[in-house]
């Protein structure tokens, strides 16, 4: 890795790659994906992919997670040492600008991360709601075992709720392919119930309507309803919701948002619900993790976030949130750019674009500080002095 690193400080320079320099990041690229393929695929024991939670408070520990996508002009470290848990019947929201590496964290757990550019390359990714009494580490587990935890035990909900569906079959053939998946010796019949049901429970008046429907009879608020549904036929005990309301408009995005409030409860599960919206996770979320530029850079519960932020990117988010009773009509909006992510600096990552930087800003990255039992920051304004109060 060391290698790339020097080749692409190099290419920051100049401002482009030299034939050399492609030709040695194609072939220190062919090593590292050949290495983690053949990882994913290996034959492995048990004991390999189950560890022990941390905490038996936690359905998921997310620690020191790498996530990296290699490319012609370099490794693209999209997720770079990701550590976070999400408490059991609780709700996490994941907040930060677009790019800043959310949906890469979540298509980890998932993992859908599109090889064989992209891979994990690192870390632990524990989940504990797998039904049998195991901890998964789901960032270790071999491909042919991933149908352990896959759309089961953790269900994932899209941003875009017409790509998801397919418009040639209905929603009832669709739902009830959910059960045979997961569940290959259901009946038809036992098939529709549960589909019958799902549609229920995501507050569908005419469900049997709404199964005989193609997705394009439907709107977007009921097409994202039966995505949830969808979502719900495994059992989950963690739903993953990757920006689920940023395709509606603002009437339907309080009534999905009020449905997954609802079901947290009643499948008796966890929500990790991802967005770049400040106000839905005031709304929504028990705890709040901030990401910028592929890492964590504060973490702590909602009232700690939003009471007392103590990141200045966390500062300038919140100043960036319109306000009903603010006298300006211009958004505050952080200035600068987010780094390339190919050319990370050694340095804090948000040193350009941030008002209250010193002296000790220019050297190593900062420290993840331990301020709560709950609340963590990374910034050199915080020292050990803070830590624990
Ligand atoms: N297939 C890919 N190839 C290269 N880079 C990628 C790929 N997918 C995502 N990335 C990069 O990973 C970073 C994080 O992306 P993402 O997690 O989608 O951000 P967001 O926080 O908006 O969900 C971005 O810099 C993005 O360019
Ligand atoms: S470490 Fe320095 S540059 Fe980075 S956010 Fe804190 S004060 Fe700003
Ligand atoms: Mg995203």
């Amino acid at each position: 890795m060391k290698k790339e690193t020097s080749i692409s400080k190099a290419s920051a320079t100049k401002g482009y790659l030299t034939g050399k320099e492609i030709r040695a990041i194609a072939k220190a690229n062919k090593r590292e994906i050949n290495r983690l393929e053949k990882y994913k695929n290996r034959r492995a024991k048990l004991s390999e992919f189950t560890s022990e939670m941390k905490n038996d408070g936690n359905i998921l520990e997310i620690e020191d997670l790498h996530t990296y996508f290699f490319t012609e002009q370099g490794v693209v470290k999209a997720v770079n040492g990701v550590s976070f848990d999400v408490p059991k019947n609780a709700t996490v929201g994941i907040v930060g600008e677009s790019g800043c590496g959310k949906s890469v964290t979540s298509m980890s757990v998932m993992r859908l991360i599109q090889g064989p550019q992209g891979q994990i390359y690192s870390g632990s990714i524990r989940f504990s709601g797998a039904g049998d009494n195991e901890v998964y580490d789901i960032a270790k587990m071999p491909v042919h075992e991933i149908h352990r935890i896959r759309g089961k035990q953790i269900a994932m909900i899209f941003q875009e709720p017409m790509t998801s569906l397919n418009p040639v079959f209905t929603i009832g053939q669709q739902l009830d392919e959910v059960s045979f998946i997961h569940f290959p010796d259901v009946t038809e019949d036992d098939a529709r119930a549960k589909s019958m049901e799902m549609l229920n429970l995501v507050g569908i008046a005419m469900p049997e309507r709404v199964y005989k429907a193609f997705p394009h009879e439907l709107s977007g608020g009921m097409r994202q309803r039966v995505m949830i549904a969808m979502a719900l036929v495994g059992n989950p005990r963690l739903i993953i919701a990757d920006e689920p309301t940023t395709a509606l408009d603002v009437t339907i995005q309080a009534q999905i948002l009020d449905l997954l409030r609802e079901l947290k409860d009643k499948i008796d599960g966890s929500i990790l619900l991802i967005t770049h919206d400040l106000g839905i996770i005031a709304e929504m979320a028990d705890y709040v993790v901030v990401m910028y530029a592929g890492r964590v850079i504060e973490k702590g519960t909602v009232e700690e976030i939003f009471h007392n932020p103590m990141h200045p990117y966390t500062i300038g988010l919140q100043r960036s949130k319109p306000t009903l009773d603010s006298d300006s009509d211009t958004l505050f909006n952080i200035p600068g750019n987010v780094p390339n992510p190919i050319n990370m600096p050694d340095h804090c990552y948000f040193k350009e674009r941030c008002d209250r930087c010193t002296a000790k800003c220019s050297g190593d990255y900062p420290d993840m500080i331990q301020v709560s039992p709950t609340h963590f920051v990374a910034c050199h304004l915080w020292g050990k002095e803070e830590q624990n109060g």
